[in-house]
């Protein structure tokens, strides 16, 4: 019998809040692959930890953690909730949609960009912002990240695969595995370790969201990028996801792994091409003000999370 490791454990925590575990590691393997040298070490450094994660771990963590004491209020970082009118109109208004108090995605990638290179921070804290990132800048990339209705589609019960499952699941979860040939419930880190590599790899080699996404990687500027990105997600829901209207979507004869998915397909490549390679030039610009704030590597150091 496998025995799981601690971190499977933790992973073992039934709701997951963005794309799932198959997601976010394919994002995070992609990033990797832009990764200069100096970015490569900075992440090598700051996850550096006695669990032996690499950087698709790191990226699971903010999910992991959200339901642990003390990081209850980070649950609302992971989306924000955009007062729209789908399918009929689709926007995203910060000042509407980003309460102040409790932030959303768009203020939190802007806040743990400033902290990952903030050197009055202990590294703990460094480490931390980094992992709220890699993940993050996934998240946003799930165009059910970047609305309000129906808790972002939570609420709408819909049929995909003979299956009842919600719609933000399936958007989570259920496509990609489809898409990858994964059974649907299919939880072994290492079987989605492999099958995350192999799409990274893929999509690298078709790079497909190069052209696309040269633009922002100003870390100075990290709220307005950050924006950029959930508008473009929200975009997607009038065009796509929520485009054959709630009663449709809701109705069980309609089977959503039919021509739902097949039109879905596309547009997740894209995203999740699109995260990786923007997730990989965010780092990289990361790692290079941090060489110009003339920080210290502090190799090896192993830091319990
Ligand atoms: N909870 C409330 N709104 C949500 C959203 N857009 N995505 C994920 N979880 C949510
Ligand atoms: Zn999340
Ligand atoms: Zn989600």
């Amino acid at each position: 019998m496998r025995v799981p490791n601690a971190f499977a454990l933790l992973c073992a925590i039934p709701a997951v809040h963005g794309w799932g575990e198959l997601g976010h590691r394919t994002v995070a393997y992609l990033a990797e692959k832009y990764l200069s040298s100096a970015a490569s070490d900075l992440v090598d450094n700051l996850l550096a930890n006695n669990r032996g994660w690499d950087i698709s771990d790191g990226a699971l963590w903010a999910d992991a953690v959200k339901h642990r004491r003390g990081y209850n209020h980070t649950g609302k970082w992971h989306y924000i909730d955009a007062a729209d009118d789908p399918p009929r109109y689709c926007n995203v208004n910060y000042r509407r949609d980003c309460k102040p108090g409790p932030g959303c995605i768009v203020s939190a990638i802007s806040n743990f960009t400033a902290r990952v290179n903030d050197a009055s921070l202990a590294q703990k804290q460094q480490k931390e912002a980094l992992m709220f990132l890699l993940h993050f800048i996934g998240d946003i990339h799930q165009p059910l990240h970047t609305e309000l209705l129906d808790r972002g589609g939570n609420d709408i019960h819909v049929n995909f695969s003979n299956r009842v499952e919600n719609l933000h699941a399936v958007w989570d979860t259920h496509i990609a595995h489809k898409m990858r040939g994964l059974k649907a419930k299919e939880g072994d880190d290492a079987v989605l370790k492999e099958a995350a590599a192999v799409w990274a790899e893929e999509l690298y080699a078709a790079n497909e969201a190069t052209v696309a996404v040269a633009e922002c990687r100003d870390v100075s500027t990290a709220e307005k990028c950050a924006l950029e990105w959930a508008e473009e997600g929200n975009a997607w829901i009038c065009d796509n996801v929520l485009k054959p209207g709630v009663e449709w979507l809701k109705d069980r004869r309609n089977d959503l792994a039919g021509e739902y998915f097949d039109d879905a397909v596309p547009v997740v490549d894209e995203l999740v091409a699109k995260a990786g390679l923007r997730l990989g030039a965010w780092l990289n610009a990361l790692a290079a003000g941090r060489e110009c704030a003339g920080f210290v590597v502090q190799e090896g150091e192993r830091i319990e999370i």
